[in-house]
């Protein structure tokens, strides 16, 4: 291995000893503390102030591949507040390693809050029309275009690939000796899902899909899951319209969560699953006694593009 792979293999290891931890805490709130059912919450998000949640679990192996392989730039697509883009671009700064970044749709007078972070990280940014992003969503292999037109190492679309599965595993081993009887997540691509059913010995996960209609994404994390593996399901029924689609109702459900708990959630993913976790003990889906951990999958960068006040 040459000496400059070894120094940013170098510059990663030290990136991961720098994060905070990721604590189990139980949440103590209003609505559900008279339910019977006990919740605690996995603070993914406190891992680092941009690289959170489940980010860099899913970055980790990918960009260790990637560095090991030699790798000089890495190319990934999303949208224009792509928590993925986001923390890429930061990491690609960090490790001194050239990255794009494919952008959904025109180039926006105003730049989102997170395109610009990215800019000024370093991230050269490609806008494209929504149908050939539609079109680049075929393409998974690291050597696979747009990679290979680029001259860069292809990162899909969320680090969906299966090297993100193993960081995502990892998180599986911090969550200690409490058996939970569910665990729950948000779910884009299903991968971090499947990274979590794919570890887990005991543990039944329930995913909360944060687009509509998303039936597909069943199929997507069975694809990535050996045949036995049925500890997971899917709610398709928290999405409030579609992805990053709102309703006050959420705005005022995560003002409450953030004055009662004090961990703020965002709009697209983590407030959606709390959301729904939350109607769901509401409705007596859960047994009294029942042990639930929801996992917060960061994304706070990402409240920037809201107004988010109470209705
Ligand atoms: C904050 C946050 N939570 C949850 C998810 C969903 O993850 P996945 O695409 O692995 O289902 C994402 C998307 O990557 C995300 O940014």
């Amino acid at each position: 291995m040459s000496a400059a792979v070894d120094s940013k293999l170098e510059a990663l290891t030290q990136l991961e000893q720098n994060l905070n931890a990721a604590p189990v805490q139980r949440l103590h709130h209003a609505s559900i503390d008279s339910s019977g059912v006990e919740v605690f919450i996995k603070r993914e998000d406190l891992l680092h102030p941009i690289i959170s949640g489940n980010k860099w679990r899913k970055l980790k192996y990918i960009l260790q591949h990637a560095l090991g392989s030699g790798a000089e730039h890495l190319i990934s697509m999303g949208g224009p507040w792509s928590n993925h883009l986001h923390a890429l671009s930061f990491v690609g700064q960090q490790l001194g390693i050239k990255t794009t970044g494919i952008i959904r749709g025109e180039m926006p007078t105003n730049k989102s809050a997170t395109l610009q972070d990215m800019q000024r990280w370093g991230m050269d940014l490609l806008f494209v029309s929504r149908a050939e992003f539609r079109e680049l969503r075929n393409f998974h292999a690291h050597d696979s275009q747009p990679g290979l037109d680029y001259d860069g190492y292809w990162i899909p679309e969320g680090g969906a690939s299966t090297l993100a599965l193993k960081g995502v595993a990892e998180l599986t081993d911090e969550i200690g000796e409490v058996k939970f009887d569910t665990i729950t997540l948000a779910c884009g691509t299903g991968t971090t899902l499947a990274g979590l059913a794919s570890a887990a010995k005991q543990n039944q996960f329930l995913g909360f899909a944060a687009l509509k209609g998303a039936d597909f994404l069943c199929d997507d994390v069975a694809s990535l899951l050996p045949s036995e593996k049925h500890n997971w399901s899917i709610n398709l029924d928290y999405h409030f319209g579609g992805f990053a689609k709102t309703e006050q109702r959420l705005f005022d459900f995560m003002l409450a969560f953030e004055t009662q708990t004090s961990i703020p959630l965002d709009p697209i993913y983590t407030g959606k699953m709390m959301f729904g976790l939350f109607e769901l003990i509401k409705q007596g889906y859960f047994a009294s006694g029942h042990k639930i951990l929801a996992i917060h999958t960061g994304g706070l960068q990402g409240r920037a593009g809201f107004q988010l006040q109470s209705g």
